[in-house]
């Protein structure tokens, strides 16, 4: 039946009111938050990988109208902002990484309808959208690409790193991919090889072609003008190699894939990324964006080097370094954060994300590991910057590595099994319920669900006030509402405890203190909070990982059950 025409402009009408309405609500609650500091710095993110999170449409992998039904969810958990993983079309290869299409989204995601919904209901609850940026390579089934590789003298070759070999059968040097094999593969039909810093299936995109760059750019305006407020840039130190093509330096020993160890020295961080990354920011800056940097550093001066010379790079690179650290350490952990906290750029925290085997994993230890999770959480959102969460952390998920090579979904854990098992196990779907498929999908899921599903769900722990769930919204709540942990300084106590780490926030006469016993004995540490000006006997504990305490007063000393975890406040 045709719809009358007065009823089309009059429901168009009501949907650019509601839009705008939306629109309105979201910027006045943001404005309000600001309060002299920029908007990501006061916000959590939370990484939702879209395969894994929510499957509406029950095809055993999740999509958009997915996480659209969930934001109510992570409303009440409270967090402020959503990273997605790619949901642009692709051949999955990499499971996203691999863009095929970058201004659409995947037909099993969804539509880029079902996109825009998601924004505007995400706006409606307050939390901003970030998108993936894959800048670095396309997928080799990108329009760019098949051109590239029709013909030398195609108008797209000089988009991607063409070059002949050294001789007969010869790639033109040694350099090796991340993911296994030569970075170099053979086209014969064009009888030259194009690089590839990942799979074969992932061409490097030619960033010194300024065609390259302006296209790129325009990708993110388009998301821009559709509401998105950032990107998260993937393999950002991979953008450009040696034009000379100098050969990498090899280091002693093999890495997983049983290849010899390679110094990136002529294929990562090379100084002309920044030119970029500061032309990226301009544009950014358009749209009061944010630009978060998958910046795989070494060292802090590494890292300090993406926030720009006069903080026109980078607003959040990933203090990976953290990230990594593999054991429950009071002393690594306190050298890290007082390095970062000290750089001069605004640090950025995590614990987790879909390449890193999960936190809970990672220091749990077999007994104690969900007090170890809150722990942990304890000390990354509390410190001073901004934090960014991987999805079912909030409720302890843990890794469900492939138990053979056929199981095996992500192809680098097929090619370097057993040494390396690949990154499904830290992607596995979430988990709502103790329900069939974690209640994630009413069809067999891509990847199998963890047995601790059936304790560590979100129904159940909803209902379990000393659930990690529980803790976390507790843990968020106060993280937004503290003055001490919103705009406090840093303050590192008992320097030299080994298993103790402790510190203070610090804004005004606000304060917060936050005890963390690392270890898993009773430790007892002391306190002299008078010499900095603050009346230790009325200090409350406002959440702990534990109910039984020990707390004398006025707080000279605390006794510290094994991985207990305090936050106290010091009014003043
Ligand atoms: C980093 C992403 O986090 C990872 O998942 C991906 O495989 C590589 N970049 C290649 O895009």
């Amino acid at each position: 039946m045709p719809i009358p025409r007065s009823l089309t402009r009059r429901a168009l009408l009501f949907a650019v009111a509601v839009f705008l309405c939306s629109a309105l609500t979201f910027a006045q609650q943001q404005a309000a938050s600001v309060g002299g500091r920029q908007w990501w710095q006061r916000a959590v993110f939370y990484e939702v990988y879209p395969r894994s999170f929510a499957d509406s449409d029950n095809d055993g992998i999740g999509d958009l109208n997915g996480i659209t039904s969930k934001l109510d969810y992570l409303k009440r958990l409270g967090v402020d902002a959503i990273w997605i993983t790619p949901c642009f079309p692709s051949p999955q290869v990499d499971f996203g990484y691999d863009v095929a299409d970058y201004e659409n989204i995947d037909p099993m995601y969804g539509t880029l309808q079902d996109f825009d919904r998601l924004i505007t209901e995400a706006h409606k609850r307050g939390i901003r959208v970030i998108l993936d940026f894959v800048m670095n390579h396309t997928s080799d089934q990108h329009k760019w690409f098949v051109d590239s590789q029709s013909s030398r003298d195609s108008a797209y070759r000089d988009w991607y790193i063409w070059r002949d070999g050294r001789g007969p059968g010869q790639p033109p040097n040694n350099w090796l991919a991340l993911f296994g094999g030569p970075a170099w593969q053979f086209d014969r039909q064009t009888r030259q090889y194009y690089y590839h810093a990942f799979y074969p299936q992932q061409p490097d995109l030619n960033w010194r072609n300024p065609a390259v760059e302006k296209a790129m750019f325009d990708t993110t305006r388009f998301w821009y003008q559709r509401g998105v407020a950032g990107f998260r840039l993937d393999a950002v130190d991979r953008l450009f190699e040696d034009p000379e093509l100098r050969d990498n330096p090899i280091r002693p020993g093999l890495n997983s894939f049983g290849q010899p160890n390679m110094e990136p020295k002529y294929t990562s961080n090379l100084p002309e990324v920044h030119d970029v990354l500061r032309d990226l920011r301009e544009v950014a800056d358009g749209y009061d964006a944010v630009l978060i940097g998958e910046t795989w550093t070494s060292n802090i001066n590494g890292l300090k080097e993406y926030y720009g010379r006069h903080g026109n790079e980078l607003q959040m690179p990933m203090d990976l370094m953290f990230a990594t650290v593999n054991e429950l350490s009071a002393p690594e952990f306190r050298r890290q954060i007082a390095a970062v906290d000290v750089s001069g750029g605004w640090p950025v925290y995590l614990l987790n994300n879909h390449d890193v085997v999960r936190s809970y994993n990672r220091y749990g230890d077999g007994q104690h590991n969900d007090q170890i999770a809150k722990l942990m959480a304890a000390l990354y959102l509390t410190l001073r910057g901004s934090a960014i969460m991987y999805y079912g952390e909030e409720i302890g998920m843990e890794n469900k590595d492939p138990e053979s090579k056929d199981d095996v979904k992500d192809p680098i854990g097929k090619l370097g099994w057993p040494i390396t098992k690949g990154r499904d196990g830290e992607r596995t779907p979430m988990q709502w319920t103790d329900g069939a498929n974690s209640g994630f999908s009413t069809a067999t899921p891509w990847l199998p669900v963890p047995a601790s599903a059936k304790t560590h769900n979100v129904e159940s722990e909803s209902k379990d006030p000393d659930s990690v769930l529980n803790f976390y919204k507790r843990l968020l709540s106060l993280r937004h509402t503290e003055k001490a942990l919103l705009d406090g300084d840093y303050i590192a106590l008992n320097a030299d405890d080994p298993n103790v780490l402790s510190y203070l926030r610090r804004y005004k006469d606000d304060a917060v203190l936050v005890v963390l016993n690392m270890s898993a004995s009773e430790q007892s540490i002391t306190f002299d909070l008078s010499s900095l000006g603050l009346a230790s006997s009325t200090a409350q504990i406002v959440l702990a990982n534990r109910r039984e305490h020990r707390l004398q007063r006025p707080l000279r000393s605390i006794t510290l059950d094994p991985f207990a975890a305090y936050i106290l406040k010091i009014p003043r």
